[in-house]
Parts: structure tokens; sequence; C-alpha cells
């Protein structure tokens, strides 16, 4: 499978500095073109390998790629058309401003995902996780608590929960997301496992005497904002028995690189999914693009979904979650294979909290 990414240049100051590194990244994966409309530019612009071309030679040119090619994909703010599936054209610049989501909770944003809405029956395959060494860790976790009745928070498609249940715990799956509850429903649906559709800041059960709780895969770095974090906080407290665990799992920012671009491609019945994933941190915010290319039965579709997180050091994790007395870290993970949490090192950040016995 060949994707060819194009930048058209139309004018010299179409290029910012984060398009820039956007470019630098994409062209150590995959062989850029960069052209220049010969007839509009001003001169020549600051970049290395532009091709200059009249519009008319740039519009045949990108004819003969899309025969050549399986997908042609080209950065440009001139609105082109060429009225063939697998071209695609993304209006620069695709990211929306940080300034812009950081005003409001980045929950908001995660609300209108496409992988937990309209493309959740592809999240299974859109992810590279180890769901089994994952699930086997959280049970070494919730062993030691002697945890059998589990909460996870922010579910998805019920990964762990269908694990869980197998090997005897019973657990409630909640997400606010009704796709990702249809999906969990339709692949993961175990007798001893619940899905509900709600928020995890506000929902409410009958039951609040749970042993045990989690919330997986960097997903409480969607409560970008203080308060959503304790509302998420205090809400758990609230179903957990006193000294029940919870189990936090993000990846661990001090230790990431800040611009990464990898590729994931996977392949089954007639779907044939291809997926570039571009991401960068800013400060302790990290902003995803998620470019999906899929051919089901000789179909092509093309999407762009896009992600903000907030990353949470562990002393603020200790302050936020120590509020109202309410939880005490007991353990810190850097890994699912149990080694120890390094600030420096470590893959992830899982911690392990227990809640208080009063408060
Ligand atoms: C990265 S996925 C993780 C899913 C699952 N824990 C896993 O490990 O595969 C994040 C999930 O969190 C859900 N989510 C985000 N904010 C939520 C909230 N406030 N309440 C409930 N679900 C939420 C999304 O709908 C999405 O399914």
């Amino acid at each position: 499978m060949n994707i060819q990414p194009v930048f058209f240049l139309k004018e010299i100051q179409g290029f910012s500095e984060p398009t820039l590194q956007f470019c630098q990244a994409l062209s150590r994966r995959l062989p850029l073109l960069i052209l220049a409309d010969s007839d509009s530019m001003g001169g020549k612009v600051n970049l290395e390998n532009v091709v200059y071309k009249s519009y008319d030679d740039i519009l045949k040119g990108l004819k003969e790629l899309c025969l050549s090619n399986d997908w042609v994909l080209l950065f440009s703010n001139r609105d082109i058309a060429l009225g063939v599936e697998n071209f695609v054209r993304i209006p620069l610049p695709f990211w929306t401003a940080i300034d812009a989501v950081n005003q409001h909770s980045f929950t908001n944003h995660a609300k209108k995902k496409l992988i937990y809405n309209k493309l959740s029956s592809l999240y299974m395959d859109s992810i590279g996780n180890d769901t089994d060494k994952e699930t086997h860790f959280l049970e070494e976790c919730f062993k030691k608590a002697e945890a059998k009745t589990i909460l996870d928070c922010c579910c998805g498609v019920g990964r762990h929960d269908y694990l869980l249940g197998q090997d005897g715990y019973t657990v409630t799956g909640i997400d606010f997301s009704a796709s990702q509850i249809a999906t969990a429903k339709r692949i993961h649906q175990h007798a001893n496992v619940q899905y509900l559709v709600d928020d995890v800041r506000s929902f409410d059960l009958a039951k609040k005497d749970y042993d045990g709780a989690m919330c997986m895969w960097t997903t409480y770095n969607y409560f970008s904002k203080d308060q959503d974090f304790l509302a998420f906080m205090r809400n758990i407290w609230r179903h957990l028995k006193k000294g029940g665990i919870l189990v936090l799992d993000s990846k661990n920012i001090p230790a990431l690189n800040k611009v990464r671009f990898y590729s994931r491609t996977s392949q089954h019945d007639d779907l044939t999914l291809n997926l570039l994933i571009y991401k960068r941190i800013l400060g302790n915010i990290q902003n995803s693009q998620y470019f999906y290319f899929l051919n089901q039965n000789g179909k092509k579709n093309f999407y762009l979904d896009e992600e903000f997180i907030r990353f949470y050091y562990l002393q603020e994790l200790i302050t936020l979650m120590g509020q109202g007395g309410k939880f005490e870290l007991i353990s810190a993970f850097g890994d699912f294979d149990g080694n120890p949490y390094s600030e420096k090192q470590s893959e992830r950040m899982i911690t392990v909290w227990q809640a208080a016995k009063e408060g």
C-alpha cells in the first residue's frame, strides 16, 4: 500500500513553522513531493527539493500520481478536486489551534472524536495495544487488594472488561460514547460484564461499594481542567468501598519525544486500514492527528481525526487525588511488566490508589 503525500505551495508565506515541522516528520516516513505553482509564486521558497511547475502541469502530475499510487494526500489551500476516490485534499493548517481548544475541557473534543463515534467499529484495529498483558497487570493489582467487583471508567469498547469477566471478575464498564458501548456489547459481551452509557464525572449507580476501579490508556488526560479531573476522582471515590483501589494509566510525558510520527496497518476479512499518526507535544499538551485510509471491499474512504490531551506529572496527580483526603498513592509503575516508575525513563505512568477509609 503506498501513500504519496504532496504539498502544494501557492504562495511563499504558505509554510508556517508547525507546517514545516510536520513536513519534516512526514518526510522521514514517506517520500514527500513539494510542488510550487510557478505562475503565482512571487519567488523561491526556502525549502529543499521544491519542484516548480505551471498550475496546469501540477494538475496533470497529480492525476498521474493517482494512477500509480493507492492514495495521494494533497496538502493545499487551493481547492483542487480530481474526482477520484484515492485523492484527498487537506487544507493547511489541519490542526485546531491549542489556544482555541484550551478554553474548554478537552472532554468536549473527545466527545467528537471519530474513532469513538462513527469509526468505533475500527477502534480495535486502530490501537497497537497488548490487551492480554494489560489485563494481566490489572489482575495482579486487583488480586493484591482482593478486589472482585470492578468499575471500568471510560471503558471504550470493553477490551479489558471482557477478559476480566472471563476470569471471574464482575465488571461495570462506563463510557459516554453510545457508539463505543454499542461496539463493546457487540464484540466484548460477557455475562459478568455490564456496559453503561454515561459520563464518568457524573454517573450515579445504586452500587456504592465496588472493590476496584480503573481508567486505562491515557484517558483521564481528557480532563484538561482541574475541576473535570476532580469531578471524575470524587465520583469514583463515591462508588468505591472504603479502602478500594483505583488504577490510573497514562503515557509518561517526560520520556516522550516531542514530535512523533508512526504508521499502523491492520487487515482482516474485506477491510484494510492504514493509519498515519502524527503527535506533537507543546508544554503539557499533546495534539495528535490521525489519518485513516480505509479500503473495504475495494471501496476507499479517508478520515482525519484529531485529539488533545493534557499530561499530568506524578506530583500533580498526587495533589489532585489527595484533595479532600480521598485517595492515597500506593504504587507507581512504569510499564505493564510491573517495573517501578521512573520519571525520565518509563514508557508509562501507571498509578495505583487506595480510597481513604474516611473522607
Ligand atoms: C483512549 S479510549 C480508552 C478506552 C479504554 N479504556 C481502552 O483502554 O481501550 C478513551 C475513551 O474514553 C471515553 N471518555 C472520554 N471522556 C469520558 C467521560 N467524561 N465519560 C465517559 N467516557 C469518556 C471515550 O468515549 C473513549 O471511549
